[in-house]
């Protein structure tokens, strides 16, 4: 199967991951593990309930409340040197973080599985910290994938149209209003 990502993100695919092809017709790839090789973080805030987007981007993007500032400054500091694997509909948005702090961007190309995303990932940066930064239907896909979870909760308690309410098992940061 050839790739046939439209551009700018074939051209991103490209650059970014090793092997042109699937790993079922790539001969360099047939080698690679199956399952992940590498730790994966699943990264994420969401509101009391759950709320994860609004209208193609964060629900409160237009709050800058002190716990909303310090979680994008906190994303910006865990993730830095990191390879961010982010889904379609969140990476439209996101191209800017490319390259800065040392961060990789990677689409999560659903013609791959996650296991060979990651190995492809963990065979072109081995040292690199890996990250799914989402959406919704991208932390879903990976939820058996990751190896770790940094889920923020914050007090965020208004309008979405996006929900990733099976994240709240796995919270590990609760931030007060
Ligand atoms: N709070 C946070 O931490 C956080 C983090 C990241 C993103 N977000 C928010 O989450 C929302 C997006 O999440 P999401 O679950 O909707 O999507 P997503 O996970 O960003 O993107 C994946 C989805 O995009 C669609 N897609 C894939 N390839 C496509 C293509 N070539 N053309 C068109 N669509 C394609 C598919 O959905 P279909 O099968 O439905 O087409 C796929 O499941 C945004 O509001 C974003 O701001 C929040």
């Amino acid at each position: 199967m050839d790739l046939n990502v439209r551009p700018p993100l074939h051209a991103a695919l490209d650059r970014r991951l090793p092997g042109r092809h699937p790993a079922s017709h790539d001969p360099a790839a047939r080698h690679l593990p199956e399952s992940s090789v590498t730790d994966i973080t699943l990264i994420a805030a969401i509101g009391q309930q759950g709320q994860l987007g609004l209208r193609g981007e964060l629900p409160w993007k237009s709050n800058w409340g002190h716990a909303y500032r310090a979680d994008l400054w906190r994303f910006r500091e865990t993730t830095t040197g990191g390879v961010l694997i982010a889904g379609y509909r969140t990476i439209q948005g996101l191209w800017g973080l490319d390259g800065t702090h040392d961060r990789d961007l990677v689409e999560d190309d659903l013609r791959w599985s996650p296991d060979e995303i990651a190995a492809r990932i963990a065979k072109r940066w081995p040292e690199r910290p890996v990250f799914v930064i989402g959406g919704a239907k991208t932390y879903r896909r990976w939820l058996d994938t990751v190896t770790a979870f940094d889920v923020t909760r914050l007090p965020y308690d208004g309008e979405a149209d996006v929900h990733a309410e099976f994240l709240l098992p796995h919270v590990t940061l609760e931030v007060a209003a």
